[in-house]
């Protein structure tokens, strides 16, 4: 007996449309084994063919897969109000509108389904909607851009400039001919502002993550690192912290025990925290069409599989201010070579509250540098000592400080 069709409308038809249509057409006979029905693509629109009136009528599922807002925003809109299910990969849509979204979904109680928006082919939305439904998510930390995860592997490991390394990224295709939005922290903003809306409930979007990227990373602060057994990471954080939220992205030094330091290269890797759990991490490719396609397909066969889905009730969290956020700092100081600079540096560090780990003095003369690690401290005490420090005459150029973050996680 031949499966019932399940009809998939699908918008777009560029790098991830034309592979999903294609992994659709290779797995429909295993998935028909697996449903009960057969999915295909009855409609497709471009923006030369299709029309979207037709395609949602006749469809039991819509795939967006034409990015940005408009006109993603509208058809995705209309397809939740007409009751049908949504599969998107659309990380700008979802973290710029998503409680228009969500609320649709609720209203009229359709599913919406968007694992391919983060972390590619990461089953991290999955596994926090379900496998983790029941644990309460205090922390969401990851490597949600794999562009700047392999600019950064490979200045660590060739010792090249940032620029250098860009250019490399972009001729081996890890980054687009305009790589903006990857490497000023973005892209993983809006990324995280979608992973903190699901862990915590939490009407997040990317306005209220602030971000910082890797334009300014450059290649002795990462070796300068090595010897305090510290690897640099763009991460992105989702805490909750005294009784509030923090959503934010930036360049931060790991410890080599930290899950996420071996990430290397283009992947990606997403670590919860819940007591109830400890800590999980999920890793894998960050992009790609196929990749993202098989992402995309797995979310159609969820709605094949299931008649709906439960939407949380969403809060208004408080945010919580930078300044108030505490966190570890690496420090690189320029400095002149003359007796009493560590001690006029540690002056201003201790008037402020922060305490020193580690220092090491590096190279004599025009080269002499400072080179620390800080103690955890709120990020207000800590900027307004390095608004101190710069102002001090024995600073030979603006102090350059990256995050620290201290946990580590032995076996
Ligand atoms: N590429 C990746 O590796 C990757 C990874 C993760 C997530 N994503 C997400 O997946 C989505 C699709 O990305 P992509 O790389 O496949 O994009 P793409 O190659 O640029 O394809 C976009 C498709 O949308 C169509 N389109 C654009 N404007 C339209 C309009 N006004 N009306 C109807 N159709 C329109 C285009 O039609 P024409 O064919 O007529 O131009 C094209 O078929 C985006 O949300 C992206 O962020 C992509």
């Amino acid at each position: 007996m031949s499966a019932a069709p399940f009809r998939v409308g699908l918008l777009g038809h560029g790098t991830v449309g034309s592979a999903f249509e294609r992994l659709l057409e290779e797995r429909a006979d295993a998935i028909a084994v697996a449903t009960g029905r057969r999915p295909e693509v009855t409609g497709v629109l471009t923006r030369s063919r299709g029309s979207f009136d037709e395609i949602v009528a006749s469809a039991d599922a819509i795939v967006e897969l034409i990015g940005g807002i408009e006109p993603a925003r509208e058809y995705a809109l209309r397809t939740l109000e007409a009751g049908k299910p949504l599969v998107t990969a659309n990380k700008q849509l979802l973290s710029q509108h998503g409680d228009e979204l969500f609320a649709a979904a609720r209203a009229n109680g359709s599913q919406l389904r968007y694992e391919a928006a983060v972390a590619g082919v990461v089953p991290v939305i999955r596994v926090m909607r379900e496998s983790f439904a029941g644990a309460h998510i205090e922390k969401v930390h990851g490597i949600v851009n794999g562009t700047t995860n392999f600019i950064l592997t490979e200045m660590a490991r060739t010792g090249a400039s940032y620029a250098d390394v860009l250019r490399r990224a972009q001729d081996l295709g890890y980054a687009e001919a305009d790589p903006t939005e990857d490497v000023n922290g973005k892209d993983a903003a809006a990324k995280m502002a979608i992973l903190a809306r699901l862990a915590f409930h939490a009407a997040v979007s990317l306005d209220n993550v602030p971000f910082e990227g890797i334009e300014e990373i450059t290649a002795d602060d990462i070796d300068y690192a090595k010897e305090f057994g510290l690897v640099l990471k763009l991460l992105g954080v989702a805490e909750r912290r005294n009784g509030g939220v923090s959503v934010r992205v930036f360049p931060a030094f790991l410890y080599g025990g930290h899950p996420l330091a071996s990430v290397g290269g283009p992947f990606n890797a997403v670590t919860l925290e819940s007591q109830a759990i400890t800590e999980v991490t999920l890793s894998g490719p960050g992009a790609g069409g196929p990749q993202t396609a098989s992402a995309v397909l797995g979310d159609v066969v969820s709605v094949m599989s299931s008649p709906g889905m439960e939407l949380d009730p969403i809060e208004q969290p408080q945010f919580l201010p930078e300044d108030q956020v505490e966190s570890a700092f690496y420090l690189h100081l320029e400095v002149e070579d003359r007796p009493g600079v560590l001690a006029q540096v540690a002056h201003v560090l201790g008037d402020k509250g922060v305490s020193v780990k580690s220092v090491v003095q590096k190279g004599i003369g025009e080269n002499a540098r400072l080179v620390m690690v800080m103690h955890p401290v709120a990020e207000g005490s800590f900027r307004s000592a390095l608004d101190e420090i710069s102002k001090l005459d024995l600073m030979r150029a603006p102090p350059r400080a990256i995050r620290v973050i201290e946990e580590e996680f032995q076996g």
